[in-house]
């Protein structure tokens, strides 16, 4: 696991609690480090990872209300919400489904992205270029677009690609050429969109005819999009196909297969490729 995300308070005493909580949390002793977090607070009220690591606290302890008071601080305090208490919120039912934040991902794959291993193409959240190598036999012009910054620079030193940039993936792609791409390829990527209709529409247009657009998701047996326990979001087969239709794409395969363990369990997934006709 990488580091887990710490932004200081900026008073010493406040960040001293916040470590003494933090030994107390791992250690099981959940309500006193309630209690540190919260005499932290107290010493420094806009002190974000403070708030954000008592919302998680209050949840675990069954502290329903109370972890959305605390996640809703942490949010004030960060409104581009750099831990992700939105989507904290989104799972305690007080917010409705919405877009991950920016910020989250890139904090995320940003401290992630020293532990990863390891055509004319457009790879959407490309990452540290598992997926590229997987297809560099095949392609002599990879594209990679990815929001973290540390993430570009593994995918970087891979020199698979021809061209790299750090930019969310719908805003990536609206920068490139109608019919430009021959292939769209997104591995693991598009579980952190929620609304894959953006996406889509830009996919459509920059493929060439008889383009192709293969991609994965995390799935779930009801309808629609939901946001699953690992803070991904998980989109039904319904939705995808659905949103491929109107995207104006031809589905061409959509297999159940799973692309991650979590808990040593495969987690529900789908592989989709769809062709612009
Ligand atoms: C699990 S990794 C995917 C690994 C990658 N496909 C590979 O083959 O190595 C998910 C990647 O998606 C990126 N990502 C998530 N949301 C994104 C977005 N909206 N736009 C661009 N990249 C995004 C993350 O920064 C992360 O690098």
């Amino acid at each position: 696991m990488p580091a887990r995300l710490f932004l200081s308070s900026g008073d010493l005493v406040a960040d001293r609690r916040f470590e003494f909580a933090r030994d107390l949390q791992l250690k099981g002793d959940l309500a006193a480090a309630a209690d540190l977090l919260l005499q932290a607070t107290e010493l420094a009220p806009g002190f974000i990872s403070a708030w954000f690591t008592l919302g998680e606290i209050r949840e675990q302890l069954g502290e329903h209300d109370a972890a959305i008071a605390a996640f809703r601080k942490a949010l004030i305090a960060d409104p581009e919400d750099r831990h992700g208490a939105s989507l904290h919120l989104i799972l305690l039912g007080a917010e409705k489904l919405s877009a991950m934040p920016e910020a989250y991902v890139r904090a995320l794959f940003d401290q992630y992205a020293p532990k990863f291993v390891k055509a004319l193409v457009d790879d959407l959240g490309c990452g540290t270029g598992l997926a590229a190598a997987a297809f560099a036999n095949e392609v002599d012009h990879f594209i990679g677009v990815d929001l973290s910054p540390r993430m570009i620079e593994r995918a970087r030193a891979t020199r698979l690609y021809a061209e790299l940039e750090v930019a969310d993936m719908v805003q990536g792609l609206r920068d490139k050429p109608d019919a430009s791409a021959d292939l769209v390829l997104a591995a693991d990527a598009m579980v952190y969109l929620s609304d894959l209709a953006p996406v889509l529409r830009e996919v459509k247009r920059v493929l060439v005819t008889g383009g192709l657009l293969a991609f994965t998701v995390e799935t779930h047996g009801g309808d629609g999009v939901i946001l699953g326990e690992g803070l991904r979001y998980a989109h039904s087969a319904g939705y995808v196909r659905g949103s491929i239709g109107d995207a104006g794409l031809t589905l061409a395969r959509c297999e159940d297969l799973s692309a991650r363990n979590e808990d040593n369990m495969p987690v529900p997934g789908l592989v989709v490729v769809a062709v612009k006709s």
